[in-house]
């Protein structure tokens, strides 16, 4: 057994909430989330469990993608407050115990930042080199890679008379990562973060850095310009990104005990661990999307969480995340929010919390929150869902459709405002927010959740806690106990002589689990359970819509 995939540590142990900071509560009367609004909800999160939290960016940025496009990486966005308020912050952060993650957006910076001003100046000044300039080919871009958000990655620049790449939005130049003076300046301001006292960063596309020599043509069909075909050919995983990642984690991070987790797409279970195996010294975790990109499939969820648990075993640590700021809610899309609504959300909390691997969740999962609707193109605030929008119109595709198909994939599903109460503009604000609030914020609140035992989110606190004071639900095995496509799942964790079973009903039927030998015989106590019954007389045999029971087997002459 390999010994740095034994070692203890803080990143393993904590359960990880996603601050998405626009949305999560103004202080400061504008209708958009503040640095203070965190700082003040920092005992809420104290009370629920969470050991650490990320924050989606807060440097200065013009925020044609809210904050992924950063144009200064050494300060903090005068929208969300100042440098003295982080500081407050990251101490009250360590006074709680929780550990304070940043966003690192390295792939590009914003075209505001002033290296991509000087870049376009000409091709002979200091920053010329810091982006990925291309002449035109034939009189037109230089090969025909598609912006993720809508028409080509290639831009005109009129007084450079060259393109540049964006992978993004064309506000979002792409950073040449083969200048060293590129990775000097970076490298320089995550070591002011770290000395200010952050422990660690989520890398965003951690894997594109690089992009392939001589930028070779996408065998990517015409009508399908948006998608990343064959990105893992063109420009994820390309030669030069581990040397930079270890040499991040290892010189940089480590004397700090910090940890980056990667964004990290085009990956195997199998090839994933060439970055994160924990004798490779890269990235401690990759954030999980494929089960994001799972569309509600429990049965690839399964498959999934087994894959990537076997091939990780005794090598590297995983994750387990439903949703973030990119993605719908997590009960919208795996859970039965018109019947099942309470039972499913913590149905699907029981399993991100007991799963192999650190979990994550997104600001709102705790109460359940849901997708919104959008029913004009007007309502569309993303930048992505703009340009993903016209981009396919331009195509003849019928807008009705589109938008149908897209009000489930907005990204702003996931960027309403935080539903702290039932006041006006949900406790978030006390003007109208830059989001619309979901209109359910009358009924799905944090206030009311407070005020009953049986709610959503005291059952996360119940459950985090568990976590938290449970060393076999962090480091214990992982052994799958049906297959993948029963409607009823289960799975042990054990280590030493102590396991769990952990039991679910991923439907809205009830269902027999009488297969599951390990919770009948009265061999194992019921820890806690979904439904508000009194434990002992739950149903061994039977489960209800979205049931979920955590049990401890009993120790060999245990009563
Ligand atoms: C991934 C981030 O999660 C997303 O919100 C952003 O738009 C892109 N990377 C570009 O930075």
């Amino acid at each position: 057994m390999n010994d740095c995939y034994n070692k203890k540590t803080w990143w393993k142990e904590s359960v990880f909430y996603q601050i998405y900071p626009l949305s999560f509560l103004d202080t400061t009367n504008t209708g958009k989330g503040d640095i203070k609004g965190i700082i003040k909800k920092i005992p809420y999160l104290e009370e629920l469990g969470i050991g650490a939290i990320w924050i989606s960016p807060i440097y200065t940025s013009p925020m044609f993608d809210n904050g992924y496009d950063i144009s200064d990486y050494n300060s903090i966005n005068p929208l969300f407050g100042t440098m003295e308020d982080f500081i407050k912050l990251i101490k009250t952060c360590r006074k709680a115990n929780i550990k304070i993650i940043m966003d690192l957006v390295i792939n590009h910076t914003s075209s505001e930042h002033p290296w991509f001003k000087k870049s376009c100046e000409n091709s002979n000044n200091s920053k010329s080199d810091y982006y990925l300039w291309h002449d035109a080919k034939n009189g037109k871009e230089p090969n025909n890679w598609a912006a993720d958000f809508g028409g080509s990655a290639w831009t005109w620049n009129e007084s450079r008379q060259q393109y540049y790449l964006h992978l993004f939005s064309k506000h979002q130049p792409d950073l040449n990562w083969h200048n060293p003076n590129v990775k000097k300046e970076i490298f320089s301001s995550i070591k002011k973060w770290l000395e200010l006292g952050v422990n660690g960063f989520r890398m965003d596309m951690g894997n594109f850095l690089f992009k392939a020599k001589g930028y070779p043509d996408a065998p990517h069909n015409k009508n399908d310009l948006r998608k990343f075909i064959h990105g893992e050919n063109l420009y994820a995983n390309q030669p030069g990104i581990h040397n930079l990642l270890h040499e991040l984690k290892e010189e940089l991070l480590e004397p700090y005990d910090a940890m980056l987790f990667g964004e990290m797409y085009f990956l195997t279970p199998k090839s994933s661990l060439d970055y994160t195996s924990c004798k490779k010294h890269e990235v401690d975790l990759i954030y999980q999307y494929p089960i994001m990109d799972a569309r509600g499939d429990w049965n690839k969820v399964k498959k999934h969480i087994r894959n990537y648990a076997n091939a990780f075993q005794d090598k590297a640590w995983n994750t387990t995340t439903f949703s973030n700021h990119d993605s719908p809610r997590s009960v919208s899309i795996y859970g039965d929010t018109s019947n099942y609504h309470k039972e499913s959300a913590k149905c699907i909390m029981t399993f991100l919390l007991t799963s192999p691997g650190t979990p994550f969740f997104l600001q709102g999962e705790e109460i359940g929150m849901t997708n919104t609707s959008v029913s004009d193109a007007n309502e569309l605030t993303d930048i992505k869902m703009k340009g993903v929008y016209n981009d396919r119109i331009s195509r003849g595709e019928n807008p009705d459709m589109v938008l149908k198909d897209l009000s489930w994939w907005n990204r702003d599903n996931a960027r309403t405002p935080m539903q702290w109460s039932d006041k006006k503009y949900a406790g978030f604000s006390v003007v109208n927010p830059w989001l619309k609030v979901n209109p359910n914020y009358t009924d799905i609140n944090v206030e009311k959740q407070q005020n009953n035992p049986n709610s959503i989110l005291n059952y996360t606190k119940k459950l985090i806690n568990l976590r938290n004071s449970t060393e076999t639900l962090i480091y214990g095995t992982f052994r799958v106990l049906c297959p993948d496509d029963w409607t009823v799942y289960g799975f042990s964790r054990k280590l030493n002589d102590e396991e769990y079973i952990i039991v679910f009903n991923f439907s809205s039927n009830d269902n027999n689990i009488q297969a599951f030998q390990e919770i009948k015989n009265n061999s194992s106590t019921l820890i806690l359970s979904n439904y508000s019954v009194e434990y002992d007389v739950i149903d061994i045999l039977y489960m209800k819509p979205w049931e979920t029971r955590i049990y401890k087997v009993k120790k060999h002459g245990e009563l």
